[in-house]
């Protein structure tokens, strides 16, 4: 078990690779994640680069120059009316949870997604994830629902729990948002 205490910090582009094969390990987990294996090369890099280009927050917790954790948003739909609304994903390699790490990337990851402007944090969790629902909960997410059956794994099908977060009340929320 590792007993070092890892980097928290954004992501930069060197970290592109790594950080795939971290989502790789925790896909292939089969339990946590949407996807069950490495996500595709140029897919994955098209996605992180739109959201880099439009400052969607992305977060992660490096060791010896390699990803062991990330946290990131992505902008729920361009659409007028839910630009306001961020999808949050994260992940732990194994060997490095439940030690704590996940709360500060996850504070550091909602504070710079307001920052941003975003007023809504939502995710989607397998329901037997209680874990990860322990650490959303902690941060104040609520639970907004279940989709029964919504994951289907090696035949086997899992409910998810939608969670969400709004955006501390402020003046300019009387606005409409960017
Ligand atoms: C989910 C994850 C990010 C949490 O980060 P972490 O650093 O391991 O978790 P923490 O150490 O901060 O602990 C989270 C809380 O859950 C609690 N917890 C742990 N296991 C639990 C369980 N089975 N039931 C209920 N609560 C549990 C812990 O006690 C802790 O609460 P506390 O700080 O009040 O004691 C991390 O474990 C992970 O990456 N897991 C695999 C991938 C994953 O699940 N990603 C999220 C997909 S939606």
């Amino acid at each position: 078990m590792p007993q070092e205490t890892p980097i928290l910090r954004p992501y930069r582009e060197e970290d592109f690779e790594s950080l795939r094969q971290a989502v790789g390990v925790v896909s292939r987990e089969r339990k946590y994640l949407s996807f069950l294996d490495t996500p595709p090369l140029e897919a994955a890099r098209a996605y992180v680069q739109e959201c880099t280009e439009r400052g969607d927050p992305r977060y992660v917790l490096a060791h010896a120059g390699a990803v062991v954790g990330w946290c990131d948003l992505t902008r729920f739909s361009d659409r007028e009316v839910f630009r306001h609304r961020a999808v949050l994903g994260m992940g732990l390699l194994p060997g490095w949870r439940d030690k704590g790490h996940g709360l500060p990337l996850i504070e550091a990851t909602i504070a710079a997604g307001w920052q941003v402007g975003y007023r809504r944090i939502e995710l989607i969790v397998r329901a037997d994830n209680l874990r990860a629902i322990a650490l959303y909960r902690k941060v104040g997410f609520q639970e907004e629902g279940v989709s029964r059956g919504a994951f289907l794994v090696d035949g086997v099908a899992h409910d998810d729990v939608r969670m969400a977060l709004l955006a501390p009340i402020q003046l300019g929320d009387l606005t409409q948002p960017r």
